[in-house]
């Protein structure tokens, strides 16, 4: 027993509950697990809330059952098998050497651990001592394959959150094949939830979507190799009263990177099931007597706050128990990126000037993007071979990079380590090292292929000649890409009834090079990034601090694109670079103000030609250098709230509050103006009501109230694409 976690023994209960949350669930007849409540904190649950029962048509019960009111077709369940009469989406598909899918898992027993253990070979939160949470595990048994279910459950004391992981056990005598083996199933009592996701795609991520949730089955997945553009592997379900600042959302974050289906389906009884996990299309695993399988980790939040008390819940954990980069504190380096100022067309001497410019300006870093290596002039070859081009880099990579040093600035630089050209030293010495079908063509995309990271030789390969560059002590910055999805699914490494374990192997490789690259190199500030967003998850988050947000640099589509990944991701996870204008994506021009501000709100950079800036815009980045310098703690370790949003008449609005609540920097944008404009209100969120503020701008003071509940005024954009800073300090 557990102040966190207690079991009701005579009743047959389990309740997981801090101050914020609580969490049910009860043994039933026949050893069912049923799920009973998830929501606000309930200090002592009496037992009077379980399923009734009744007779439902065609919802037939369980072998041996005498009550026909009881069936798992209808019962809320905690982890719901196939071919036993729930006819929902189940929650594990396993089959047996005979050809049966049939399981009926049963409650065994449990298990209450201080603290939180952490999953094998996968990306996980964790805690820093063991008072911080303590972990219910609960064995469900199918008795006739001995295949075991070890369901764990996590509870944090101070947050409204609980984290859910399935570890499989084959304790049979026979192998058996997972085909579906999810993270999480949640069942709802009838419902009118909505649900918020965010799906995008390239140059266009994370757009919120939120929709009524109608009968029948509806699935957020990716199928892609990676999180991607297209459907993060997040959702909400919120009431539909929910708002920004009130009411009930609950929130679903897969930590994977890799192929991900989050399933809701409300069912003839209006009752909402959700299940996610591994997608299972492209996955089947074969779990041979005494092997086991993890699946990855699910982290559950509530908040009766509305979607910002959501935001913050998952921010804190991201930030405290999930990054582990010695990065994640450190105010992170204003960079400049020459992947818009040059793309592919550079070497030593054209870079040369952006440096000293760099330097001049008073920016803190130079990344070296794409085409630095093998002989890379386009996109067409040389991924896969990771030594410098001599053409571009005469004297060798460290000639340059001690220049940027010497210029006072620190050095990033680009690398695709999961991919390969055909055109390249790799591919010609290693031909069988990417994903290709026997006989057939592999797909390209980009002109590229996916290597086979399941492989141990070849994580090998590329990790000896990434070490070979990071070993030099020159790079203080790593930009991760990732710029294709998977096509050809199979691996030269894998008999044939192994083959659908090939995405699954894959993360498993790519995850382990990330451990031993970051491990060995943590003095190294490393960026995620795939082609922008597309692969933007708390699994990278768990070995890199910062991701790239998206390859769309322009301010207007990046207000959108920042605000759905606010939804789950904090501010100190989103790169956000101010680049040139015509912008390169869109063709629009907004001014270096608009740039700044929106660049400023997540972890800052540019990407343009420095060179080319006339003399007025260098005294605004020089400024802007100074604003970031001024404000960037507070963006990173500050509390962010979205106060109203893009594609609105009164335009977006967002704030960063310090955590003691002592200062405040808000902005407020305009995207096109309006003739006959309408008199819009900020009101600001998360101050203490108590205190006064001083606009720092006016020196006016406010009382914390007045500013969250009478709010200001906004000024009257005259011409499109505006912004304006607020900050305030409590006095
Ligand atoms: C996609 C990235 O998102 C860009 O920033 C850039 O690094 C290119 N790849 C380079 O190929």
């Amino acid at each position: 027993m557990n102040d966190l976690i207690e079991f009701d023994e005579t009743q047959g209960l389990f309740h997981l509950h801090n101050q914020q949350i609580s969490y049910l669930m009860a043994i039933e007849d026949f050893g069912l697990l049923s799920h009973l409540y998830f929501g606000p904190a309930v200090a002592q649950y009496h037992g009077q809330r379980r399923y009734p029962r009744r007779d439902r048509g065609f919802s037939g019960n369980l072998p041996g059952a005498e009550d026909r009111r009881f069936s798992p077709d209808t019962l809320p369940q905690e982890f719901s098998s196939s071919g036993a009469g729930d006819y929902r989406i189940p929650a594990a598909e396993i089959y047996q050497a005979n050809g049966s899918k049939a399981t009926d898992f049963v409650y065994q027993g449990y298990q209450i651990l201080a603290g939180k253990p952490q999953l094998p070979g996968l990306p996980a939160t964790f805690v820093q001592d063991q008072a911080e949470a303590a972990t219910l595990v609960i064995t469900l048994v199918d008795s006739v394959s001995q295949v075991a279910l070890d369901l764990s459950y996590t509870i944090y004391r101070q947050r409204p959150i609980i984290t859910r992981a399935v570890l499989v056990r084959n304790q049979g005598q026979t192998p058996v094949r997972l085909n579906k083996i999810a993270s999480v199933q949640l069942d709802f009592p009838a419902t009118d939830l909505e649900v918020i996701s965010l799906p995008g795609a390239h140059v266009r991520e994370r757009q919120v979507q939120r929709e009524k949730i109608g009968y029948g089955v509806k699935s957020f997945a990716s199928r892609r190799g990676a999180t991607s553009h297209q459907m993060s592997n997040f959702i909400s379900l919120v009431t539909p009263a929910t708002t920004e600042n009130q009411g009930a959302a609950y929130g679903i974050e897969l930590v994977y990177s890799g192929n991900h289906a989050l399933e809701l389906e409300k069912d003839q009884l209006g009752q909402l099931r959700l299940v996610a996990g591994i997608n299972q299309a492209d996955f089947s695993w074969q779990l041979a007597p005494a092997e086991q399988f993890q699946t990855p980790e699910v982290i559950l939040a509530y908040s009766d706050q509305g979607l910002n008390g959501l935001s913050q819940a998952y921010h804190h954990l991201l930030k405290e128990r999930l990054v582990r980069s010695s990065w994640q504190n450190r105010p992170r380096p204003i960079l400049v990126n020459n992947w818009e100022a040059t793309y592919f067309d550079f070497d030593e001497a054209k870079l040369r000037p952006i440096v000293d410019q760099a330097a001049e300006l008073g920016l803190e870093m130079f990344v070296l993007d794409d085409g630095w290596f093998g002989h890379r002039d386009n996109d067409r070859s040389s991924l896969g071979d990771w030594v410098v081009d001599q053409r571009k880099f005469p004297q060798g990579l460290t000639h340059f990079t001690n220049y940027v040093h010497q210029k006072g600035l620190k050095f990033g630089l680009w690398f695709e380590p999961e991919m390969i050209s055909r055109d390249s030293a790799l591919y010609r010495a290693h031909p069988d090292y990417l994903l290709a079908a026997p006989d057939r063509q592999p797909a390209p995309s980009r002109d590229q292929f996916v290597l086979d990271l399941g492989r141990a030789d070849v994580r090998e390969n590329i990790y000896q000649q990434m070490a070979a560059i990071l070993a030099t002590g020159q790079i203080d910055y790593v930009k991760w890409d990732m710029n294709r999805h998977f096509a050809d699914l199979f691996s030269s490494a894998l008999p044939a009834d192994r083959q659908g374990e090939v995405s699954h192997r894959y993360m498993l490789g790519l995850y382990a090079l990330l451990e031993r690259l970051t491990q060995n190199f943590p003095q190294i500030l490393w960026e995620g990034c795939s082609g922008g967003g597309g692969r933007f998850d708390a699994g990278m988050a768990y070995y890199m601090p910062q991701i790239w947000t998206s390859d769309n640099t322009d301010a207007v589509a990046r207000l959108a694109i920042q605000w759905g990944t606010s939804l789950v991701y904090p501010p100190s996870m989103m790169t956000a670079h101010v680049s040139a204008v015509p912008n390169h994506q869109t063709g629009r021009t907004t001014s270096m103000a608009l740039r700044g501000d929106v660049a400023m709100s997540g972890m800052f950079g540019y990407e343009l030609d420095l060179t080319k800036l006339t003399p007025t815009e260098k005294q605004v980045v020089k400024a802007q250098i100074a604003t970031n310098q001024q404000y960037r703690a507070l963006v990173q370790q500050g509390d962010f709230y979205r106060l109203s949003a893009p594609e609105t008449l009164a335009g977006c609005a967002w704030a960063f509050v310090a955590a003691d609540r002592s200062e405040m920097l808000a902005f407020a944008f305009s995207e096109l103006s309006q003739a006959q404009p309408v008199f819009q209100l900020i009101k600001f969120v998360g101050l203490d009501p108590q205190r006064q503020y001083q606009d720092q701008a006016t020196q006016q003071v406010y009382g914390g109230d007045e500013l969250m509940n009478l709010g200001l005024y906004r000024p009257v954009a005259s011409g499109d694409f505006q912004s304006w800073r607020y900050h305030f300090r409590a006095l």
